[in-house]
């Protein structure tokens, strides 16, 4: 594994809203936790049975205190295991591994002013985040979307933390983001960033290119995890070795559960760090990264293991 591991102590599991629980994470064997800055997230490695579940989660307490960790989890709705164990299983006193944060959606620190897009649990990076504008004393605006009320979590606090900079819109109440006037005429030097649902990114990034936005001042952050797919067989060229891919996991994970340790920062497809060579290919590459450009996919000579797979017998990688 390459990244480094910390042991933490899961010390509060709180119901925080429908289906989304917050944990806090404090450090077993020394007194702090590493620095991180706002938008940063961590890989939980929990142990369940025979396997290790291992997914990103935002950071969302603070960046100025980091005697401990905060993170906020949606049971997802066809969980895997990872979330749902989370929800059904995780108690307070539970010891789990951590990595070192990693920061793929920092704020741009030579913006003038920032304005950010949630959806639901889209607001997990942004939590951190603003705490770090605030201190910070730069111009933000935060524009919330969730379900509904319920559904909905922290907008109460956020509201009464930062008051007329947090606008939330309630989905069943019929309160929709007013994006296109959010993105007419805002001052040069205004970043967007945003993070939710797919649909909602996509929408954002439709907008921001079609008000002629430049590329550079738009972020997001995708939280999707990737469909499962048929079982295949990824054949190592260098050690000779033969790993079998079941239909719900990925390729990081079976060649993890036959233990071979492959580099991963975001485990989501968004990074790279997982970039490796295909050899070989029995069959049709499905990239579901969103790192490769399209012509990379095109070409099918490299594969994000974390969150893509084959669609076909064999696969053969260049580890
Ligand atoms: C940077 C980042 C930050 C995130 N922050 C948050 C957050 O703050 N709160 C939150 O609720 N969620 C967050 N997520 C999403 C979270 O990591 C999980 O994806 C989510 O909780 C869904 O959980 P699950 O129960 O389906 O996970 P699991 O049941 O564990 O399933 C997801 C796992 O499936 C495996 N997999 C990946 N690709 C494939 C594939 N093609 N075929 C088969 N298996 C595959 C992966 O190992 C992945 O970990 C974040 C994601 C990313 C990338
Ligand atoms: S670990 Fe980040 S893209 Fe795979």
């Amino acid at each position: 594994m390459t990244t480094n591991q910390i042991r933490v102590r899961v010390a509060e599991v709180e119901t925080v809203a429908a289906q989304i629980r917050r944990l806090k994470l404090v450090p077993i064997g020394m007194s702090g936790l590493p620095d991180f800055s706002g938008g940063a997230h961590t890989i939980l490695s929990i142990p369940d049975g025979e396997r290790t579940l291992r997914n990103p989660y935002s950071l969302m307490s603070s960046p100025y205190d980091t005697s401990s960790y905060e993170v906020s989890v949606l049971k997802a709705a066809e969980s895997r295991g990872g979330s749902a164990f989370i929800h059904d299983k995780i108690r307070e006193g539970l010891p789990i591994t951590i990595s070192a944060p990693v920061n793929l959606f920092p704020v741009d620190r030579r913006a003038r002013r920032h304005i950010l897009i949630a959806g639901g649990i889209g607001i997990t990076p942004f939590m951190s985040i603003m705490r770090q504008l605030e201190h910070d004393d730069v111009p933000f605006e935060l524009h919330y979307g969730m379900r509904s009320q319920e559904r909905g979590a922290y907008w109460r606090q956020l509201r009464e933390t930062y008051g007329h900079r947090v606008h939330i819109y309630f989905e069943d109440q019929g309160q929709t983001i007013p994006l296109k006037t959010l993105l007419d005429g805002q001052p040069l030097g205004t970043h967007v960033y945003v993070c939710g649902p797919s649909t909602m990114i996509d929408w954002v990034l439709n907008g921001a290119r079609d008000a002629g936005w430049p590329a550079e001042n738009v972020h997001y952050e995708r939280f999707s995890a990737p469909p499962p797919g048929t079982s295949f067989t990824v054949e190592l060229a260098r050690s000779g070795k033969t790993v079998p891919v079941g239909p719900h996991q990925s390729m990081l994970e079976a060649l993890e559960a036959a233990g071979i340790d492959a580099p991963y920062l975001c485990r989501g497809g968004a990074c790279g760090q997982c970039e490796t060579r295909i050899v070989s290919c029995a069959g049709a590459i499905q990239h579901n990264d969103h790192y490769l450009s399209d012509a990379e996919k095109a070409a099918g000579d490299k594969i994000m293991i974390c969150v893509s797979r084959v669609d076909g017998s064999t696969v053969t990688l260049d580890l």
